[in-house]
């Protein structure tokens, strides 16, 4: 099993920073493993162009069962998984007072929910192995309130509490659990959640001590780094914010845009 070349899994790889993460994974030398409900055909010809190894999956990561076929599919093929990126998520930009019950109870599912059934299915493989690293993709809404968000919040505050759970448990038995807290990133979301008339880009360039959204590149190499057994070994249960200072900065207005 040690010989062989080390593989990957990532949800939500169709597009936007799961894309990134599973070529910068790929570029590092894993095989990678792709779920998506978009068919990720983009993503692994991009991989395979550049002499990697990928497959895509199309699927709900919300779904037991389709978690279930998908972990089949790729021990089948790989044998072994190494890395689990839990990625896959979706925005919600709402009022709490105008945020009806199933609105609220799918982005619990998406975003909550599939990150621990696939934990739960990969984790089993990584304990038996007694190794594996586990990323999820939280949100530095993971960490603070961002007003009209009660339902992306909640998961997102959710996922760091899997992460540091499944990081007790697991951490005994080789296997690491870490989240990313990305600030605003320039994806797929964040051109939808604009087109909705939520923010402009100054709103969140002013709000940035470093002036500027995270790029998918940013957040895919800290969760390369998070993945890597040599370069993180020893961090578990960590949430490392991507955010170019947002949330450590407590300046108003004026005193940070002064510092320019
Ligand atoms: N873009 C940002 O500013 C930002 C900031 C912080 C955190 N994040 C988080 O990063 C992650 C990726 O965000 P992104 O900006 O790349 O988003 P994106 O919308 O560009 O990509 C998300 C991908 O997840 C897939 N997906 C959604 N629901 C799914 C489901 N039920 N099953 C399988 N796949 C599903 C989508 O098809 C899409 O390919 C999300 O968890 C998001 O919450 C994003």
């Amino acid at each position: 099993m040690g010989s062989q070349k080390r593989a990957a899994v990532v949800t939500g790889g169709a597009q936007g920073i799961g894309r990134r993460t599973a070529e910068l994974l790929a570029e590092r030398g894993f095989r990678i493993a792709i779920v998506d409900l978009l068919e990720p055909k983009a993503t692994v010809q991009a991989i395979e162009t550049r002499g990697g190894i990928a497959f895509g999956f199309a699927g709900d990561v919300t779904r037991e069962d389709v978690v279930e076929e998908f972990a089949r599919k790729v021990f089948g093929r790989y044998q072994r998984v190494d890395v689990l990126v839990n990625n896959a998520g979706i925005s919600l930009i709402r009022a709490a007072e105008d945020t009806t019950p199933s609105e609220y109870r799918r982005v619990l599912e998406v975003n909550l929910v599939g990150p621990f059934l696939l934990a739960r299915a990969f984790g089993r493989m990584m304990l038996e192995a007694r190794r594996g690293s586990i990323i999820n993709v939280a949100s530095i809404a993971g960490l603070v309130a961002v007003a009209d968000r009660a339902a992306y919040n909640t998961s997102k505050h959710g996922l760091v509490g899997l992460t540091r759970t499944l990081a007790a448990e697991w951490g005994g038995r080789g296997v690491r659990v870490n989240a990313v807290c990305p600030g605003w990133v320039k994806t797929e979301m964040d051109a939808a959640d604009q087109a909705a008339g939520s923010y402009t880009d100054p709103d969140i360039t002013q709000r940035v001590p470093m002036g500027r959204f995270a790029k998918p590149e940013d957040v895919a190499r800290a969760i390369a780094f998070l993945a890597d057994d040599e370069e993180s070994g020893f961090v578990n249960g960590h949430t490392l914010t991507v955010d170019g200072g947002w949330s450590s900065d407590g300046s108003w207005e004026s005193v940070r845009l002064s510092k320019r």
